[in-house]
C-alpha cells in the first residue's frame, strides 16, 4: 500500500514541476503585454471579476456625502470632469478619442446613458476609483496627484448627471464652472508650472500630421 507520505511528496513534487514549467515560460516571454493583443475572454473576466471584488471589499464603508445633488458641487465637477477625464471618459457627443481607443482596458463611456454598474453603491464604488485608481490600467489615483476628497465627491455628483446632459448643456456646465480647480496643484510646490500658459492642444481640431494619407474622417 502506498503510504500517505508518498502520496503528499508526489504531490508536493508534481507542484514544483508546474511551477517550473510556469517560470520558465515567464521567462521565456510567453505572456504578451501588447495592449493591443486583448486577454483570453476568461481571463478578461476572471481579472474584472477580482477588480470588483476588491472594490467591493474596500469601499463597503464609504460613506457618500447627503449633498450630491447640489448644483454648486455639480458645476464644480464639470470642469475638473472635463480637464482630467473627457480625453479618457468621453462627454455628451464625443464619438470616442484618440487615447481611449488605445487603452487596454478600455476606459468605459461615463455619459453613456447605458453605463451603469453596481446601482446601489455607485456612488463609493466611483470614488474609491477614482481615489485610488486601478492597477495596470490607465486609470490614475487622482489622490496621489492632490485631489482631496471633497473634489473627488463633486465629480461623483457631476458623474450622475453626465448621462443626461445634451452636448450643448454639457458645454455650459463646464464653462459655468471654475475649470480645474480642484487645488491638488496649488497646495504643494508645483505653482510656478500652473502658473505657466497651457501649451496650445491642436487635439481634435488639426488633422494629425501622423495620419497623414490615412485620415479617415
Ligand atoms: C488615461 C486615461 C484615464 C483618465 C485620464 C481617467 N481615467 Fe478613469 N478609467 C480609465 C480606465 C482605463 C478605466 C478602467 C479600468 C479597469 O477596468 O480596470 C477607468 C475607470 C474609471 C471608473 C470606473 C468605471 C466603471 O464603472 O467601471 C471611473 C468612475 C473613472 N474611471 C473615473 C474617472 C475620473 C472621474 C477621471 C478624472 C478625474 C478619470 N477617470 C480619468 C482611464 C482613465
Amino acid at each position: 500500500m502506498v503510504s500517505m507520505k508518498k502520496i503528499l511528496l508526489g504531490a508536493f513534487g508534481a507542484l514544483l514541476v508546474g511551477v517550473a514549467i510556469a517560470a520558465a515560460l515567464l521567462q521565456l516571454g510567453a505572456i504578451d503585454m501588447a495592449a493591443d493583443s486583448p486577454h483570453h475572454p476568461a481571463v478578461y473576466r476572471l481579472i474584472a471579476w477580482t477588480r470588483e471584488q476588491s472594490i467591493l471589499r474596500r469601499a463597503a464603508n464609504i460613506v457618500a456625502p447627503t449633498d450630491l445633488a447640489d448644483a454648486k458641487r455639480i458645476r464644480r465637477g464639470a470642469g475638473n470632469y472635463d480637464a482630467m477625464c473627457a480625453n479618457c471618459h468621453l462627454s455628451p457627443g464625443a464619438v470616442d478619442s484618440e487615447i481611449r481607443k488605445g487603452l487596454y482596458p478600455m476606459p468605459p463611456n461615463l455619459s453613456s446613458p447605458t453605463h451603469s454598474v453596481n446601482p446601489g453603491s455607485q456612488d463609493s464604488r466611483r470614488f474609491w476609483i477614482v481615489k485610488h485608481g486601478i492597477k495596470a490600467s490607465g486609470m490614475p489615483a487622482w489622490s496621489k496627484g492632490g485631489m482631496e476628497d471633497q473634489a473627488i465627491w463633486d465629480i461623483i455628483a457631476f458623474l450622475n448627471t453626465l448621462p443626461d446632459l445634451t452636448p450643448e448643456a454639457y458645454r455650459r456646465q463646464v464653462e459655468a464652472s471654475e475649470g480645474h480647480s480642484h487645488g491638488g496643484l496649488t497646495e504643494h510646490t508645483d505653482t510656478a508650472a500652473m502658473a505657466k500658459p497651457a501649451p496650445e492642444h491642436h487635439h481634435d481640431t488639426t488633422p494629425h500630421s501622423h495620419k497623414k494619407g490615412a485620415h479617415k474622417q
